[in-house]
């Protein structure tokens, strides 16, 4: 197929509820704000590949990367299973020195049935407080979508450094033990059997969440790829401390920006995005939530192999696809490599190379057009057939 005859990609959008649309060019701002942390130099980044799939997908990413032509200085540190198996410890001290003097980590994904590769995210997650985590779904012409439509471009912006995720569980019988006063909203004493689990909201995280979200609606308000709304998702009707918490400090800030708002409470919002995904701008959400919501979005655009993600920290950022590490499909070439090279996009932009990030956008989205698509989508493309076939749009 002659891929210069494609036509170019666009994006449906409808830019507020009143009725009026707009078609535009997905751009790689409509995902993640312009974050001016350009490096003086040549950008160094960490590719790490993790379990499963992970490799496959990084690699491919990479190849495509360097037929844009932009220069990058690439580490691979040893970590996950290699590290297990050469140094005992699955992310050594020395890879972790690569990944704290890098611009950028690129990441394919954890089995955290293995555990291998999960040190390496949990670092990148809370040691390095890489906290806000963008999940971008927009309806693409070339994907046929089960929910929603074509209008549909929302940024899930998920807090990644707390709420259930820190792992703070333990056995009732020493919760009860350390506080036995403990009760509970109805006064009832802790059951003495079983096991608990923490759930934290913090104001700082809250805080430095919120204003990213507010960030990038502005953003997205001011460029007119959206009305800028931000969607609160939370249940403090049930989680009336801590949730209730975070929905009052994301509306304190909303209202100063000036921004429009609304809570939605998380079960309806799960509905919303099956029924009229097309009505939310940028949703504001604690962690497992969004882990949730994530999935369930990632309908609009043909499932999760093509959903990329960034999680930013105010020192550094990584990028990954939302999707798993696949161990049922390693090695066979069926990986849909896709939403880890739109991660690649996504990290190309945070570089400040926004007009590569953007021709990478199209290259991707037109191979799939032009009809190179892996089994996932329905067709024959391997791996590296759907990356030769990008890397050939970009020559
Ligand atoms: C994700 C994944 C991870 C998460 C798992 C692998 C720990 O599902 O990035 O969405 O739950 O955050
Ligand atoms: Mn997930």
């Amino acid at each position: 197929m002659n891929q210069s005859n494609v036509k170019p990609v666009h994006v449906v959008f409808v830019a507020g509820k009143s009725g009026s649309v707009a078609v535009m060019k997905l751009s790689p701002d409509m995902w993640i704000p312009p974050i001016e942390r350009k490096p003086a130099g040549v950008p160094k980044i960490v590719a790490l590949g993790g379990d499963g799939i992970g490799p496959e997908v990084v690699e491919v990413t990479l190849r495509c990367i360097d037929a844009l032509g932009v220069e990058l200085e690439v580490a691979r540190p040893i970590h996950g299973t290699d590290a297990v198996r050469e140094l005992d410890n699955p992310l050594p001290d020395e890879t972790k020195r690569t990944i704290d003097a890098a611009d950028a980590v690129l990441f394919g994904a954890i089995d955290t049935s293995l555990g291998n590769a999960k040190a390496a995210l949990l670092y990148l997650r809370f040691d390095l407080a890489m906290y806000a985590n963008l999940r971008p779904v927009t309806s693409v012409d070339c994907i046929p979508s089960v929910i929603g439509g074509d209008n549909t471009n929302l940024v899930i912006v998920r807090e990644l450094t707390e709420g259930m995720y820190p792992g703070r569980e333990g056995q009732l019988s020493d919760l009860t033990a350390k506080w036995p006063e403990y009760r509970d909203r109805r006064g009832k004493e802790l059951p003495k059997e079983g096991a608990f689990a923490i759930r934290v909201i913090t104001p700082e995280a809250v805080k430095r969440l919120v204003k990213f979200g507010i960030r990038l609606a502005k953003h997205r308000k001011d460029k007119g790829y959206s009305r800028g709304h931000i969607s609160i998702v939370h249940k403090a009707n049930v989680l009336q401390t801590s949730d209730g918490l975070f929905a009052e400090i994301c509306r304190e800030h909303i209202e100063e920006s000036g921004l429009s708002y609304d809570e939605i409470y998380v079960d309806e919002a799960a509905r919303r995005l099956v029924a009229e995904p097309q009505d939310y701008d940028v949703i504001v959400t604690s962690n497992l939530f969004g882990d949730v919501l994530s999935d369930v979005a990632s309908e609009v655009m043909g499932g999760m192999p093509m959903v990329p993600s960034a999680a930013i920290g105010d020192t550094g950022a990584y990028f990954e696809a939302c999707h798993g590490s696949a161990p049922d499909i390693v090695g066979t070439g069926k990986a849909n490599p896709a939403a880890t090279i739109l991660s690649g996009a996504m990290m190309l932009s945070y570089l400040g190379q926004t007009e590569a990030a953007s021709r990478l956008i199209d290259a991707t989205l037109g191979t799939i057009r032009s009809g190179t698509m892996t089994g996932d989508l329905g067709g024959s493309a391997t791996t590296d057939s759907f990356a030769d076939a990008v890397c050939g749009w970009l020559k």
